[in-house]
């Protein structure tokens, strides 16, 4: 059985399905997944929780799953944080240097300095990704600390989001009896799990297409520059085929995810499907391009918003590796190829990858949040061989966040 320190669990709390991923670490940090629970999510709408009793229920049941499969009891996770209230914004610090020499320390005072900005009060900080350090107007540092130089500046990426939504994250699981590890944007934990350094060096755009919002990441030069959340997501999807194909909600989705295409070029127009009708009435024959005709143009859409964001960025010329993605969604067929034409860019699709154990099984993009969590978690960890010292330091800077979510009555 795996040591507790060793495990790392992802909760990915969608608005879709709930995904509790649980790895282990081998003793040379390759990260062994050894169980997964999925469970259907309800009580979130856009990625935000709207029920708390439904989510719980919900988690408590992914997690059950995941435990029995692992072996393991599951008391910590790292868990994910979406929806229209995050806000991204690009900041920057300027301290002077204590010694004419960078230290660890001013590389933290530079990073406190970068999020003196105003923020609304119903807002918290989630993240703090550095970009970028300039020492004495030498720009493009990663690594700063050692260096000579007087006057430090940081750029960084911020990202905030709702306190309340963060709170009702934070309460679900604590009423599954889980501790909060950390929690971090969705597609900053997929983009850990679906893109290369190499890509992020260069330049690419991440597009996690999910059930009820589709996320938005721009990479370059090896950091985070723009982030953004579109409340668009498959449930609007199904909707549509709801409407157009006059059957319920269930039977669209399953209907969608069999045998969905966005893209009416790559559809045979002899391919027929069987579509249930409601109220007893007998199923239909259609012709699937029918399906194609009704998601083409509303996928389409969603691209095009996607685009005008890249555009208000300024980033879309920049994407040398082009765009990637990932989520339930990419899984329509033609999704790669429309995206190509919308966005005049190289695409592909991205699964999640570096990881082994039950590896085949999280191949989906459906587990590019609940992978990348843990890689995230991982990733943190190393950085951070966690000593007793450290391991309290981490406890007492997440207890910290936590506590000026909750104010001081937490
Ligand atoms: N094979 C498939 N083809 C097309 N669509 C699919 C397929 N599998 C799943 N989907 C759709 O993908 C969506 C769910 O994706 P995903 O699991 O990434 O969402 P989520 O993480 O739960 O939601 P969100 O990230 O928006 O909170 C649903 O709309 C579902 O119908
Ligand atoms: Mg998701």
């Amino acid at each position: 059985m795996p040591k507790h320190d060793q495990l790392l669990v992802g909760l990915d709390i969608g608005t879709s399905k709930i995904a509790c991923v649980v790895s282990e670490a081998d003793p040379d940090g390759k990260l062994d997944i050894i169980g997964i629970g999925t469970h259907p999510s309800r009580g979130l709408r856009k990625g935000v929780v709207v029920n708390i009793e439904s989510t719980v229920e919900s988690i408590r049941l992914a997690v059950e799953e995941a435990e029995l499969m692992a072996g393991v009891e599951i008391k910590s996770v790292f868990t994910g944080i979406a929806g229209s209230h995050i806000r991204g914004y690009n900041s920057h610090g300027v301290v002077a240097t204590k010694n004419g020499e960078v230290t660890a320390e001013d590389v933290a005072r530079v990073i406190d300095a970068a999020r003196a900005m105003n923020i609304p009060a119903d807002q918290k900080i989630l993240h703090i990704l550095p970009q970028e350090y300039i020492i004495d107007n030498q720009d493009g540092i990663r690594e700063p600390v050692g260096m000579s130089g007087v006057r430090l500046e940081s750029k960084v990426h911020i990202v905030t989001g709702a306190v309340s939504s963060a709170q009702n994250i934070v309460k679900c699981c604590n009423r599954c009896g889980l501790d909060v590890a950390d929690m971090v944007l969705e597609q900053v934990a997929s983009s850990e799990a679906v893109l290369s350094q190499d890509e992020k060096d260069i330049g690419v755009v991440l597009l996690d297409m999910g059930g009820g919002t589709t996320d938005i990441a721009v990479f370059l030069d090896g950091a985070i520059r723009h982030t953004a959340v579109i409340p668009i997501g498959g449930d609007h999807l199904t909707n549509d085929l709801v409407v157009g194909l006059r059957t319920s909600a269930r039977e669209a989705d399953q209907l969608k995810k069999k045998y969905g295409a966005c893209l009416v070029s790559i559809v045979s127009p002899d391919e027929q499907v069987e579509v249930p009708s409601v109220g007893g009435r007998a199923p239909r024959p259609m012709p699937r391009q029918v399906m194609a005709q009704i998601l083409e143009p509303r996928v389409e859409e969603l691209f095009e918003l996607v685009k005008a964001e890249l555009k208000r960025s300024g980033f879309k010329e920049l994407m040398a590796a082009g765009l990637v993605l990932t989520g339930g969604c990419s899984l329509l067929d033609g999704a790669v190829e429309l995206a190509e034409e919308v966005f005049d860019m190289p695409v592909r699709l991205g699964r999640p990858h570096n990881v082994g154990g039950l590896a085949e099984v999280v191949s989906s993009p459906i587990f590019a949040t609940g992978v990348g969590l843990i890689q995230y978690g991982h990733r943190y960890r190393q950085n951070r061989p966690m000593g007793k010292a450290e391991s309290t330091r981490l406890f007492s800077r997440v207890w910290q966040r936590m506590r000026n979510w909750f104010g001081d009555s937490a």
